[in-house]
């Protein structure tokens, strides 16, 4: 039995004529454009659907309202107009259209936004998570000394690990001050969390499918560190992400997790859990590290994770034999499925 329901698909990406805030420079960069002509060939390559590709969120309303499309992939991981607040933006207007969509709905982007609220709700189903506190904008300075540390900081609400530099690892509350004075410079006003500082492996797992129909798991991914200069914080921060001249662009290398039965069950159980009650849908990503104990904690989930040729997702597709094409039919499927079952 085919699973293709739709046959017309618009493909819908960030706007790369307008300023990211999540990128040096607030620009789209040429790796940014070969990722989108490589997802584009991808997706061409799928014999069985009609592809339509558009950026241009100036017009996104007007093109839904005057020709809905049957179907939208929604790789629209920047928010609507490039604003990540507005990220839920998009599959809410597909809503109130009732344009059927790949991925999560606002709740599960909504939800997932919110670091501590995953922290919240991970706790409340048994999934440990980093100690950490919360520092909203109005907090008093002295919040920051009745916390055990080395710490980790970060924003709250804040995508592409703005804010996640070499100096985010702190290990004390003078030099988390200066980080979260650092942070707030780049995003005036954000909250802002201080974390647990977890030194031990770091490990990625993706799940394609919903909770109704059953989810296919990837071999989860760990990350290699070794190639970073001595007395560099182990972190996949904002370098490792926007600069390929930056040793942790260059010295940090995504790897097949060896996990033993054991913590791979725990791991895709609790990503299970994770994706259901935080409304995930079709796909997403999770990323957890160790602590000093060995436990293994939660760090965030990721509704909407980069489709990119080379980002976690795609890489831990290729540790099952999965080409880059096979992914993107993945998530459409998955989402066809999804949809089919409801009607
Ligand atoms: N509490 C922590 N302890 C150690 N490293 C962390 C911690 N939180 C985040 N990191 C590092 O920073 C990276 C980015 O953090 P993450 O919470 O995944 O945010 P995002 O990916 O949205 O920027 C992680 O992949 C990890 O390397
Ligand atoms: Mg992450």
């Amino acid at each position: 039995m085919s699973r293709q329901r739709f046959r017309n698909v618009l493909v819908l990406t960030g706007d790369p004529s307008l300023q990211d805030p999540s990128k040096p420079g607030s620009r789209y960069s040429e790796y940014d454009l070969r990722y989108y002509d490589a997802m584009r060939a991808a997706l061409w390559s799928l014999g069985q659907y009609r592809f339509e590709f558009f950026n241009d969120h100036s017009r996104l309303l007007e093109r839904l309202l005057s020709e809905p499309p049957e179907f939208v992939l929604n790789f629209c991981d920047t928010g609507f107009r490039n604003v990540p607040e507005h990220e839920l933006h998009v599959p809410a207007l597909l809503e109130m259209l009732g344009i059927p969509y790949s991925g999560a709905a606002p709740a599960g982007m909504v939800m997932c936004y919110d670091k501590a609220i995953v922290a919240l709700v991970s706790k409340d189903l048994g999934i440990p998570v980093p100690a950490e506190i919360y520092v909203g904008a109005g907090a008093k300075q002295d919040i920051l000394n009745g916390f055990d540390y080395p710490g980790l900081i970060k924003p709250n609400r804040a995508d592409g690990s703005i804010g996640i530099t070499r100096d985010a690892v702190v290990a004390d509350a003078r030099q988390a001050q200066a980080h979260v004075a650092e942070v707030r410079k780049q995003l005036p006003g954000c909250d802002v969390l201080v974390q647990e500082y977890l030194p031990g492996p770091e490990y990625g797992l993706a799940l394609i499918g919903n909770p109704g129909s059953g989810f296919e798991v990837f071999p989860p991914l760990t990350v290699d560190f070794s190639g970073l200069p001595e007395g560099w914080p182990p972190i996949l921060g904002y370098e490792s992400k926007t600069d390929p001249s930056s040793p942790y662009w260059t010295g940090t290398h995504i790897q097949p997790a060896k996990l033993d039965d054991d913590t791979y069950a725990e791991l895709t159980g609790a990503s299970k859990r994770l994706f259901e009650r935080l409304q995930c849908r079709d796909y997403a990503r999770f990323d957890f590290r160790a602590a000093a104990d060995g436990t293994i904690k939660l760090m965030e989930v990721n509704p909407n994770p980069a489709w990119d040729f080379e980002a976690k997702l795609a890489l831990m597709a290729g540790f099952a034999g999965k080409a880059y094409s096979e992914l993107l039919e993945m998530i459409l499927e998955a989402a066809q499925v999804r949809i089919v079952a409801r009607e």
